[in-house]
């Protein structure tokens, strides 16, 4: 039998007892973690929000009928808990409430419970399939409360700091018209409108820019986003983005408040002093230096070219990788030359996975060069790359000849795993930088056009606006990446505000008039009735909180998050519907047919 409440109020969470409430009567509730029944006495280890209290039951202190109770606890009842806190004989040094404890002078049991599927502690062993089944007990464990209260923290900050600067909240719509640019849009059928179909945001990218046009000058947004596109660690089909839009201002501007912003938002929630400004690197030293447009700034192991020695050289794999237009480049992996043959497989297997056709490698020993490829390469052929990639006796090269962005790829991914193995990176570094200068357009192979690499409302730079006529592919854009530890954090750039500039760029991505009218024509039309210069750049909040958590995935920082299928395991959602409403909606399920 379950009791109530009535008459007892919590006075304290868990971990707001210490020594200094050392005699003073208090009720604390929460659930039972862990008894240990010793007879005439019993511990209980209750859990909070907060934390943990350890109980201390005393058949001489509590009522006959309250020590029963206590003998009939299991883990997870609820309980109230009135007592006096008290210091303990064997302080605890691994628990904040460790030096002291509750003398129990009366127990409610305010709930049973069944026992669950798995412990619930940190620790935990069971999988996260079946944890994420039983979400609402996984997250009673204190690492997903403290990560959750963490989150709370940052968004908190985000309304303190940008209300500050000026910033007004202003929600934009769920149900929105599908534009198809960029990832695939969830979409939603109208009833009323049968036949036609809302789609959720992907990010509120053109409302946002509506409202700079409407005067707002300064908006801000935590604002759920939907993109129907493959999961992975740090990607969920619905996601959240601290969303900025800002009027009158230029990509420094931007860039130093938001560098204001991780500074606040740092100090105020880890209490951390972070350093600024950041970084700045171009998108081209960032892929030629780093293999990569969100690089990992805590370790070395930079990329080397070594076009002038392949150009020329005896191995075709090299020298024809360059006459195709393609590179040769290497890393360094230091003190590596002795890595067995299974292991430099295993680095090839990665490069493979990546997309290279193979790996080379010099391993640089005492005595001689173990090579993959010596036999083709002169001897100073050998030397050059050697000097180029700064070797030294001991030190392993890692070499990809391919396309250019397959070589940075790979390289990219090898340069991550090298400083995994060598112990290069520091957990508890929080390395900011910028990646400024992207390219405006990217070629899709698919689709025989271009697309924008950012999004098509991105401008050009100014310089490179003529090159959009003769060379697309070299024209840079404003646009600017904020990364830490190899993370992309968020992005932004300067939007095109000028109607003509825009329709330039549709037509450079290959619509025609009539179909950039008819997918963006309320844009164009909004166009005409003066634009303010205005740019912006939105964070993947949960991107952001697990890094500061250091988390391994955004799940962890999600309150109910998908799983790999971008299903819920604990609602079972998606799921069929009756055929009730799809009738409602004019829409028949077609069964795909077995291939
Ligand atoms: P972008 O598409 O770069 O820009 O997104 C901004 C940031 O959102 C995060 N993010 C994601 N996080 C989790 N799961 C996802 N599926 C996911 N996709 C993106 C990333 C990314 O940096 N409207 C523009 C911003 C702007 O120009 O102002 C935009 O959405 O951290």
């Amino acid at each position: 039998m379950n009791e109530s409440m009535a008459g007892m109020k919590r006075t304290h969470y868990a971990t707001d007892l210490s020594l200094t409430n050392v005699g003073e009567k208090v009720t604390v509730m929460g659930w039972v973690q862990k008894r240990r029944n010793l007879g005439s006495v019993i511990f209980l280890d209750i859990r909070d929000r907060s934390g943990l209290i350890q109980v201390f039951l005393d058949e001489n202190v509590l009522s006959q009928a309250d020590f029963e109770k206590g003998e009939k606890l299991r883990a997870e009842f609820v309980v109230a808990i009135e007592g006096m806190v008290q210091k303990r004989g064997d302080a605890n040094p691994n628990l904040k409430t460790g030096e002291i404890e509750v003398q129990a002078t009366a127990l409610r049991i305010l709930n049973h419970s069944e026992t669950p599927p798995f412990h619930i502690e940190d620790d935990v062993t069971a999988k996260e399939d079946l944890r994420l089944k039983y979400r609402y007990l996984d997250l009673r464990r204190p690492v997903l409360q403290k990560n959750l209260m963490l989150r709370h923290k940052v968004t908190t900050a985000v309304r303190e700091f940008f209300d500050r600067e000026g910033f007004l909240e202003i929600e934009t719509p769920m149900l929105t018209r599908s534009t198809p640019e960029g990832a695939r849009d969830y979409l939603v059928p109208s009833r009323i409108n049968q036949g036609m179909f809302y789609a959720l945001p992907q990010s509120p990218q053109i409302f946002k820019q509506l409202l700079m046009l409407s005067g707002y000058d300064r908006y801000i947004q935590i604002a759920k986003c939907f993109r129907d596109e493959d999961l992975r660690a740090d990607r969920q089909p619905e996601f959240t983005q601290i969303d900025m839009e800002l009027s009158f201002v230029t990509q420094e501007d931007i860039i130093n408040l938001n560098e204001r912003w991780l500074q606040f938002v740092f100090k105020k929630v880890m209490d951390m002093d972070i350093a600024i400004p950041f970084k700045r690197i171009t998108y081209k030293e960032a892929m030629e230096r780093f293999g990569s447009d969100k690089p990992d700034m805590r370790f070395g192991v930079e990329l080397k070219d070594l076009a002038e020695v392949a150009v020329s050289c005896g191995f075709a794999v090299f020298s024809d990788a360059i006459k195709n237009g393609g590179s040769v480049r290497a890393i360094n992996a230091k003190g590596m030359a002795d890595l067995p043959r299974k292991q430099i497989d295993a680095l090839t297997e990665l490069c493979k996975y990546h997309g290279a056709k193979g790996m080379a490698y010099i391993a640089v020993k005492e005595e001689e060069l173990k090579s993959s490829f010596a036999k083709f390469m002169k001897d100073e052929e050998m030397k050059k790359i050697l000097e180029l990639t700064e070797a030294e006796v001991g030190d392993l090269i890692l070499i990809v000849a391919d396309k250019e962005e397959t070589v940075f790829n790979v390289l990219g991914e090898l340069r991550l795993e090298v400083a995994r193995r060598l112990n290069l990176i520091d957990e508890n570094v929080f390395d900011f930088v910028w990646v400024i200068e992207f390219p405006l357009l990217e070629w899709n192979e698919e689709q025989n056009r271009f697309t924008a690499k950012h999004h098509p409302f991105t401008s050009p730079m100014e310089e490179d606006i003529p090159l959009l006529d003769t060379d697309p592919a070299k024209v840079r854009a404003n646009a600017y990446d904020i990364c830490l530890n190899g993370n992309e954090i968020g992005g932004g750039s300067l939007r095109i505000y000028q109607r003509d500039l825009q329709e330039k760029m549709f037509a450079a991505l290959g619509f025609t008039k009539e179909e950039a009218y008819e997918r963006f024509g309320f844009l164009l039309d909004a166009f005409q009735y003066g634009v303010p210069p205005h740019g912006g750049l939105a964070y993947g909040l949960d991107r952001v909180v697990m890094l500061m958590a250091k988390a391994e995935s955004i799940r962890d920082v999600i309150a109910f998050p998908k799983v790999k299928d971008a299903s819920d395991p604990m609602s079972d959602a998606p799921n069929v519907v009756e055929d009730k409403q799809l009738r409602e909606l004019g829409i028949a399920i077609v069964k795909a047919e077995k291939e």
